[in-house]
């Protein structure tokens, strides 16, 4: 059995006075949720962490640099986010891969980065909406998972986050065939490289406009094993349905 993820991304919002809807998500939980895990600005971490202790939430930082430590002013490593006692990084979000220039390559290193600082790497992929129009969806994936995944990748050390960039924050969703889709190619790729066994434990989530009213009906995709969530995922009032929802597929 694949364990199922709810996967919460602030992005750059949230500050000290957010840590009350942790505490609100971690006393909606039910008893047997799915792994959740809420992914705050990085100034937060600590606190983060400190406040889900004993609670089934897990904290997961938005980036890490590909070296542990060094001149890179602003930069935060995989083993400083490990030492706040977050256990999760998002590494290669389609909002980094835009804005900050980030290659595959990088994000191959970053996970690789995560994974020696005993992190569990959430790396995600997404076409643009102009691939989408020009049937090019399934190449670009193909090509980011190619050269973002690296070698050694298992169920305990990462997770795949399928976010097609034009349903990013925009309130549309792809219709559960297009998400069909793509998430088995991913799994088909991923069986033909680290092999059957490795490949079906490997959680696939999709994100993009999940909000309380459609989760559901995504959930319903054999091969979608949860949710990475945005803008739903920063009150605790809107991520908990999403979160009963996964739990009820
Ligand atoms: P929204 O849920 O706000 O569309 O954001 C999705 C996302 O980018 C999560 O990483």
């Amino acid at each position: 059995m694949r364990r199922k993820i709810a996967a919460g991304n602030w992005k750059m919002n949230g500050l000290a006075a957010s840590l009350s809807e942790l505490e609100q998500l971690a006393s909606a939980l039910p008893p047997h949720a799915p792994e959740v895990i809420i992914c705050p600005p990085a100034p937060l971490l600590f606190r983060a962490s400190e406040t889900a202790r004993g609670s089934a939430i897990h904290i997961g930082a938005q980036d890490c640099h590909m070296q542990d430590s060094g001149a890179f002013t602003g930069d935060i490593s995989a083993q400083m986010i490990a030492d706040t006692g977050a256990t999760h990084v998002i590494v290669g979000h389609s909002e980094r891969r835009a804005a900050h220039e980030e290659r595959d390559r990088d994000i191959r290193s970053k996970a690789k980065a995560a994974w020696a600082a005993k992190l569990t790497a959430i790396i995600c992929i997404g076409e643009a909406l102009e691939d989408r129009e020009a049937d090019n969806t399934l190449d670009i994936i193909a090509g980011q998972l190619a050269g973002s995944l690296p070698d050694g990748m298992t169920a305990t050390n990462s997770v795949i986050a399928y976010e097609p960039i034009w349903a990013i924050g925009t309130g549309k969703v792809p219709t559960l065939e297009q998400i069909v889709e793509v998430h088995d190619f991913i799994r088909t790729k991923l069986t033909i490289r680290y092999g059957a066994e490795i490949a079906d434990m490997i959680p696939l989530l999709y994100g993009g406009s999940v909000k309380p009213d459609n989760a559901a009906t995504i959930f319903q995709a054999e091969n979608v094993d949860g949710a990475l969530v945005g803008g739903a995922s920063l009150k605790s009032a809107d991520f908990a349905p999403i979160i009963m929802a996964l739990a009820q597929s």
